[in-house]
């Protein structure tokens, strides 16, 4: 049922070489999971998750209701509670007098650094949230953020969250016409963006994108956007326009470091983020306050084990993601965790930078994709080899399946043969970590997220629901509400009832196959639906397929997510041209136009991420009679393998001239 590629683990093949690594004795004595939490959230889920909400989360004032999901699928967490997300985050841990205690060590990609402590940042970011109320943003606004990874970016959020304000952060990677439809979606009234940031030893420009999204354009109606607040980063000139930007050391440095926080309803909308889905259009997945923060506190305490007086933790991941604002902004923030922010790429000026950041601060928990291991096992262990890396003791996964070969690697040459690795299940509508090994308590296996945490009802079942067996495959599901669950879809109940409610009514539909081993711990294999994984990052077929006949060239395209060595799938496009241009695909120098143009068109309508690497031009689609696109026969196709059962095409014969036409091997 499930498409299973090279990087997703075949259970066939890994049964029999599966080892788990029970937790060593030192590490269970004093960690901060213990095996009772699984009992205690088994005998009362919901009191639980209560309990956790006012140990780890502070309120002006207290909740007395804890669930209410009288209104399912949108569910009420706390909701008669009240507090504020950056007061939680900063000032209680000033107030508790951790004021000196270093909240982020950054690190530029150039080798600027910048140390900031909780005192710090409770003055920027009240100042920035002043500035930003002389903007004119008020509680219940939206404010899109299109920033590089900076001090400012977890500024920026955390200032909007003290207004009240929902931030809607766009990857950096995005182009401006992605960032149009975010921000004419939200319906934001402010952009905060910077000149733009270090990437791969050069300044890369961010304003003009900015510019560019909010300049008017014919048919539709004019931004509702009012300012943009500009950070300064690599001293590029920028376009200005006046009245409209204003650049944020100016605001900032002018404003009052005396913030009162608004007090927020535990519902009050803390963030919109943009995800991909199966139809073209975007969805702002929609996270409230109490709950989102309650369960972002309680999975980083205790899946990552952080000990905040000692640990210095680290997560790759950049804020434009959900990993980003849980697990850089939210989860470690809210503990009082130390932790390292770092602006660039693994490989500059070296292969070795990662490891020579987590040397340097003595880096002791540290979090990423498999995407981005698979990237250093081609590059050799001798890298790392290197470097100090002794002070690490908690490895973390995220964003797709790791494959145990990876998974072993990360393990010995990363984690001395001697950490836990804690494979992580979760997505931007789950806000945080809902399948994972909790370290001190669960073994870990290689290559399976295990088991779901305390509090959290997934499991796998078949088509009609019923729960499978061990040793039986079929589709992730939540079967009960979750403190950090989305509240919906921005501006629309209905796709939101559609896309996660309506497969099996009054559960969650994850979008993901998986399949439980004999010990009944759960293996991830990928997603059942249009949506790609490309290096740990969400991708539409349908969108990229938009993207690629809104060119002039295409008369019709097919998107497939085909197996990747290191990015766990690549995006290979199959594109019929329009009549006028079918001739040019007949010389190389031809196809080569073409591909370059397609890619180049692809980037610039979403962004260099969507790119797809190979673009094979074709006479025909295979489809079936009703004209669905058959891309399980593409991605056979795409992955040289021999194509399945064709029996449902209309024509039979179209995969006999794809392959034909596709004799030569197309190339990156
Ligand atoms: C999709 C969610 C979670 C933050 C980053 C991605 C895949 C995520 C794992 C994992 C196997 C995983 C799923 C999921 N995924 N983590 N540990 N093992 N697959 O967030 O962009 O919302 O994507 O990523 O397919 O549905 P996202």
């Amino acid at each position: 049922m499930t498409d299973s590629h090279s990087t997703s683990p075949s259970l066939e093949n890994l049964l029999h070489e599966t080892r788990a690594f029970p937790p060593s004795p030192e590490f269970a004595a004093q960690a901060n999971a213990q095996p009772s939490m699984y009992d205690e959230a088994a005998a009362d889920r919901v009191e639980f998750w209560a309990r956790q909400a006012r140990e780890l989360v502070s309120w002006k004032t207290p909740f007395t209701q804890t669930l209410d999901w009288s209104g399912a699928p949108v569910a009420k967490w706390f909701a008669d509670g009240t507090l504020n997300a950056a007061y939680n985050a900063v000032d209680r841990h000033v107030e508790a007098g951790l004021g000196d205690r270093v909240a982020i060590h950054f690190e530029g990609e150039p080798g600027d650094t910048r140390t900031v402590t909780y005192a710090d940042l409770q003055r920027e970011v009240s100042r920035a949230a002043n500035a930003l109320a002389t903007l004119g943003v008020e509680s219940g606004d939206r404010v899109v953020i299109y920033l590089p990874m900076l001090v400012e970016s977890v500024v920026a959020m955390l200032a909007c969250a003290r207004l009240g304000a929902a931030h809607s952060v766009v990857f950096g990677g995005f182009s401006a016409d992605a960032l149009r439809s975010r921000i004419a979606d939200a319906g934001a009234k402010l952009v905060i963006t910077a000149d733009g940031g270090y990437r791969r030893g050069a300044p890369s420009a961010l304003k003009p994108a900015v510019d560019a999204a909010l300049a008017a354009k014919e048919g539709e109606p004019a931004t509702t956007v009012e300012h943009v607040l500009v950070v300064r980063r690599t001293e590029q000139d920028v376009e200005w326009t006046q009245g409209r930007d204003v650049w944020w050391h100016e605001a900032v440095e002018a404003a009052d470091t005396f913030h009162e926080p608004a007090w927020v309803d535990a519902e009050h909308p803390l963030f919109i983020l943009y995800t991909s889905g199966t139809t073209g259009k975007p969805k702002g997945i929609l996270h409230t306050t109490g709950g989102y923060l309650t369960q972002t506190a309680f999975t980083h305490k205790n899946v990552f084990d952080l000990q905040a007086e000692s640990d210095v933790y680290w997560c790759t991941a950049d804020i434009g993601w959900v990993t980003g604002h849980s697990y850089i902004v939210y989860g470690p923030l809210l503990n009082g965790a130390t932790q390292v922010i770092y602006e660039g790429t693994p490989d500059t000026p070296h292969r070795g930078r990662w490891w020579e950041i987590v040397q340097k601060y003595g880096v002791s928990i540290f979090y990423t994709a498999p995407t981005a291991i698979r990237a250093c096992m081609k590059w050799g262990e001798e890298i790392p080899a290197e470097f100090d890396l002794s002070s690490l003791r908690v490895l973390g996964s995220v964003g797709e399946p790791i494959n145990p070969e990876a998974w072993m690697w990360y393990r010995r040459v990363i984690g001395s043969d001697r950490t836990p690795i804690v494979d992580t299940w979760w997505q931007t509508e789950t806000g945080a970590i809902m399948i994972s090994p909790l370290p001190g308590v669960t073994a870990t296996k290689p290559g399976s997220a295990q088991v779901p945490l305390p509090g959290i009802a997934a499991t796998v079942v078949d088509d009609e629901a019923n729960p499978v067996p061990d040793g039986g495959g079929g589709y992730l599901v939540l079967s009960e509400p979750w403190p950090s669950m989305l509240r919906g879809i921005w501006g629309d109940l209905q796709r939101f009832k559609d896309t996660y409610w309506s497969r099996f009514p009054g559960i969650y539909f994850a979008g993901d196959g998986a399949k439980k081993d004999e010990d009944g711990d759960i293996w991830l294999l990928g997603r059942v639906d249009d949506v790609m994984n490309v290096s740990g990052h969400r991708l539409s077929t349908t969108e990229i397929e938009s993207a690629l006949v809104s060119n002039e060239l295409v008369a019709e395209a097919a998107v497939v997510g085909a197996a990747d060595d290191v990015s766990g799938q690549a995006v290979v496009a199959f594109v019929i041209l329009r009549g006028e241009h079918a001739d040019e695909a007949g010389t190389d120098e031809g196809s080569a136009r073409i591909e370059k143009t397609l890619r180049d068109h692809v980037a610039q309508e979403i962004g260099p991420i969507a790119k797809p690497k190979r673009i094979l031009v074709v006479a025909e689609l295979p489809k079936t009679r009703s004209g669905k696109i058959m891309r399980r026969l593409l991605r056979d196709v795409a992955e040289n393998r021999e194509v399945g059962d064709a029996t449902t095409l209309a024509d039979s014969s179209v995969m006999n001239l794809i392959q034909a036409g596709l004799a030569k091997p197309a190339e990156d």
